[in-house]
């Protein structure tokens, strides 16, 4: 076609011929750029093996409006109009997953094929249950996210410490990793922690940073265990 297209355009000039044919590439052209794209076939693949690595449960979201959005992902339709998933118009990559309250039980894979997702802006992950597991430090491979929620609604269903890659996340806007939980029920050693050191390193190089969400988060020093995020934000 492209061939044909720029042959059309040559004979137009020189030959004053064509016309139709020429006519024909510019509307073609015309309906493939406001057309939506189509997934692309490894993110398809990669969104079905997140999903098969969970198990759907209605306990595992605290939203009373809470549902299962991965169950309309079928393999036979296109990726961009499933349930929670958005791609870019003109490319066709997934920029952006929203399965926040999709009732998803199961544990974070380390090596999960979510992180393949390269094109990703957005993800959230809020309002699941990740029995436990850690935030995977691949997470830092998807370096064009702008958004990251993964904030808890009851106990916090993640542990163990942020990896120190989040601060390679340098277009983040916002980060959420709130727990929104009651504080006298709450056990302490299942919070989730964030180095100190990290903190520090993800704001010096996410400088668009807006929002940051670290509602029951332990702040861990490498000599002082524990400091309150007010006493490292206190002007020195
Ligand atoms: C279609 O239009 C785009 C710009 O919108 C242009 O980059 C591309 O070369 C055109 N393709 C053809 C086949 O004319
Ligand atoms: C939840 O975590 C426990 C302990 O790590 C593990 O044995 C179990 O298989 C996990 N369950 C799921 C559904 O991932
Ligand atoms: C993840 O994949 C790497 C190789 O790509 C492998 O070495 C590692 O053991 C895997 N980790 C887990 C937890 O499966
Ligand atoms: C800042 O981000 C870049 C890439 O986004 C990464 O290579 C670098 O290691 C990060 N720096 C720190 C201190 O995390």
């Amino acid at each position: 076609m492209e061939f044909l297209c720029s042959l059309a355009f040559s004979l137009q000039f020189l030959l004053l011929f064509s016309s139709s044919l020429f006519t024909n590439c510019l509307t073609l052209n015309d309906s493939t750029s406001t057309h939506h794209h189509e997934c692309h076939q490894h993110e398809s693949n990669a969104l079905l093996s997140f999903k098969q690595s969970f198990f759907i449960s209605k306990y595992a979201s605290y939203n009373p409006f809470s549902y299962p959005k991965t169950l309309s992902w079928n393999p036979s339709t296109d990726c961009c109009l499933w349930d929670g998933i958005e791609c870019d118009e003109l490319t066709g990559h997934v920029i952006s997953i929203d399965l926040s309250s999709s009732q998803l039980y199961g544990s974070m894979d380390p090596n999960s094929t979510l992180f393949s997702l390269v094109h990703l802006q957005s993800l959230d992950l809020s309002d699941n249950d990740f029995n436990h597991s850690q935030i995977p430090a691949r997470i830092g491979h998807l370096s064009q996210l702008r958004h990251l929620h993964i904030s808890q609604f009851r106990e916090s269903t993640l542990s163990g410490e942020v990896p120190t890659q989040i601060s390679h996340l340098s277009n983040l806007l916002s980060l959420d990793l709130n727990s929104y939980v009651d504080q006298l029920d709450f056990p302490f050693i299942n919070r989730l922690q964030l180095k100190e050191s990290t903190l520090r390193s993800l704001i010096q190089n996410s400088t668009r940073l807006e929002q940051l969400g670290l509602n029951f988060v332990t702040i861990s020093h490498a000599h002082k265990p524990y400091i309150s995020a007010k006493t490292l934000f206190s002007p020195m």
